[in-house]
């Protein structure tokens, strides 16, 4: 039972490379990202809150991510984990170490996804999900296979995210460089970080990663 975390800049593939490893093996994906966009659809008042933080490019607080979390780790006791955006400051890195040994649980890989960061603002304002089933696309690096309907569902709306856009990817950027990337060396101590060139295809972003779960490199 394998927990992972997958660390990158905005737009690095993380998300990408999550829900594939969700898709092929006894993993579950937890992105803080998506749970807090379900938060603010709902329009709970915790929902309320984070929209304007996240619009901004800013970070959530420490503690409403952590909580979100905690639950959905919950969801599949004998699954892998697979934390995709989270942690990203030193105190949820403290906050997921407690949670992971409460449940007798450890962690056995911080995967990076190492990025130029420039390629990443046309990686982000090109992407796109199908409305329904939530298949994530990009306008050029991976269009639907007929125009305009999803290729899992045949749905023929889909959606772009409000942070999407130029000035607020670069803000979330600001936010990666000065709160999360600073949380490496805590891994690097432990001897737990591998990093992959995430500038490859997603094919061979995705073979490098299964071969570091799989140990083969
Ligand atoms: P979140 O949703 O986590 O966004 P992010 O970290 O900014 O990451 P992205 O989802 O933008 O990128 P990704 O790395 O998943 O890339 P993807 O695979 O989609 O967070 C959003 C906001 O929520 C934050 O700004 C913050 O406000 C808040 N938040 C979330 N977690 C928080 C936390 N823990 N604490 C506090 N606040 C938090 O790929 C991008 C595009 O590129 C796609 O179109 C994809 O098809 C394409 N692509 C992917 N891989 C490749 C490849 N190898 N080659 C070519 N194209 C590719």
């Amino acid at each position: 039972m394998l927990n992972i975390i997958l660390l990158g800049p905005p737009g690095a593939g993380k998300g990408t490379q999550a829900a594939r490893l969700q898709a092929e093996r006894r993993m579950i994906q937890l992105s803080t990202g998506d749970m807090l966009r379900e938060a603010r659809a709902s329009g709970s008042p915790i929902g309320e809150k984070v929209k304007a933080i996240m619009d901004a490019g800013e970070l959530v607080s420490d503690a409403i991510v952590t909580a979100l979390i905690g639950e959905r780790l919950d969801t599949c006791v004998d699954c892998g984990a697979i934390f995709d955006g989270f942690p990203r400051t030193r105190a949820q890195a403290k906050a997921l170490d407690l949670l992971l040994s409460e449940r007798g649980r450890k962690l056995d890989h911080v995967i990076e996804l190492a990025v130029d960061e420039d390629a990443l603002v046309t990686r982000i304002t090109g992407r796109f999900t199908c409305a329904k089933c939530g298949t994530g696309y990009h306008d050029s690096f991976r269009p639907t296979k007929v125009p305009g309907v999803c290729d899992v569902c045949g749905s023929t709306e889909f959606k772009r995210r409000p942070d999407d856009n130029e000035q607020t990817v670069r803000k979330r950027m600001e936010e990666y460089r000065a709160k999360t990337q600073p949380i490496l060396p805590y891994y690097e101590e432990r001897g737990l970080v591998r990093s992959v060139n995430g500038m490859g295809s997603v094919e061979d972003v995705g073979a490098a990663i299964d071969a570091i779960l799989d140990g083969t490199a």
